[in-house]
């Protein structure tokens, strides 16, 4: 081997990464997304990691209703337009999340009569996609309105009926070009859950409500759901002809006091990050792949569920892990 070639090969090596993640996702015709913490970005290795992988970003809190909206006559972009200079310098698509959910809304909010709440959503939904109109083409319009059971969840929302069909139309009159998501977890595979959801879906289709698309969360452990079943949900809802997207993967893991998970279950993990990957490229209409974050270091996982971590591809270090490998093979 010439010494200019061995020189590059060891440079190419030395940092353990071959082709991009988003270099192999392009060649898909699909997005390869991530959460993102703003704060983060002022952390060199965060934001180059991030530039090189991926090709969509979402904010990972900064447009959640609290955050953007605190106060009836006051809105908050900042963060949330720091993710977004990101993603359009580094040519990347950006997913708004999420206009209308139970969790992270503003306090005010819940002091309104159902005709003030109502006003209250429609300018919030108006005046947020009305500002990142032409930046976001994605928006998760409602987040986590049914329980597991498959009936609807009573929320501060809920007192209004018919609240999510109106969410949907107001988002879409505030920007007739995005696209729209209903986005829900635990709702990957069939059950009770995804079964009211592809109801609901089915019915807005039916009826002209605008919709695009439904995003599966995917927060799994290594128990996982059976990827036939997740096929099989898909399935369903292409032939609806709406898109679907993996919206906030991530796959945690028991961990140590350091964070640590065993190889064995790293290597269960990146098995499975491979199969979720390979049955949404089944699916032209299976349209982006977005990731919960995409280094342990910044994680909601630690914080939210004990004992658990380690649920992304790169470790706190940036370093790749074996679900790195699993993702790009599977993107091969
Ligand atoms: C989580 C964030 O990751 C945390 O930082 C925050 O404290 C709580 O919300 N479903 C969703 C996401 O739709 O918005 C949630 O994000 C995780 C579950």
């Amino acid at each position: 081997m010439s010494k200019i070639l061995l020189t590059a090969a060891l440079a190419c090596c030395a940092t353990g990464f071959g082709q991009p993640l988003r270099d192999r996702a392009d060649a898909h015709h699909v997005k390869i997304g991530t959460a993102v913490n703003p704060a983060a970005l002022a952390n060199e290795d965060y934001a180059k990691t991030l530039a090189r992988e991926f090709n969509q970003v979402e904010p990972e809190n900064a447009m959640k209703f609290g955050p953007i909206h605190p106060a009836a006559e006051t809105y908050n972009f900042g963060p949330a337009d720091q993710i977004v200079a990101f993603g359009r310098e580094h040519k990347m698509a950006v997913r708004g999340h999420t206009l209308v959910w139970h969790n992270q809304t503003a306090p005010w909010v819940r002091e309104l009569d159902p005709e003030h709440l109502a006003a209250a959503m429609h300018e919030h939904i108006k005046t947020v996609v009305g500002h990142y109109a032409g930046q976001v083409y994605a928006w998760d319009v409602v987040n986590e309105a049914f329980n597991d059971d498959g009936t609807p969840r009573k929320t501060v929302w809920s007192v209004n009926p018919g609240y999510i069909e109106q969410a949907f139309r107001w988002a879409h009159e505030a920007d007739p070009k995005a696209i729209l998501f209903y986005n829900d977890y635990s709702a990957e595979a069939m059950n009770p859950k995804s079964d009211a959801i592809y109801k609901m879906v089915s019915d807005f289709k039916q009826r002209g409500v605008p919709i695009n698309g439904v995003g599966l969360q995917v927060h799994f452990t290594k128990k996982g759901q059976p990827i036939e079943q997740i096929e099989a949900n898909i399935k369903r809802l292409t032939d609806l002809g709406l898109e679907v997207q993996y919206t906030e993967l991530d796959i945690r893991l028991p961990v140590d006091d350091q964070g640590a998970a065993s190889a064995e279950d790293l290597d269960i993990q990146a098995k499975m990050y491979g199969q979720l990957v390979a049955a949404c490229l089944k699916f032209p209409k299976c349209t982006a792949i977005q990731l919960w974050g995409f280094t342990d270091r910044y994680s909601w996982i630690r914080g939210t569920y004990r004992g658990f971590g380690a649920g992304l591809p790169f470790d706190a270090s940036y370093k790749p892990k074996p679900a790195y490998d699993a993702i790009a093979a599977a993107l091969k």
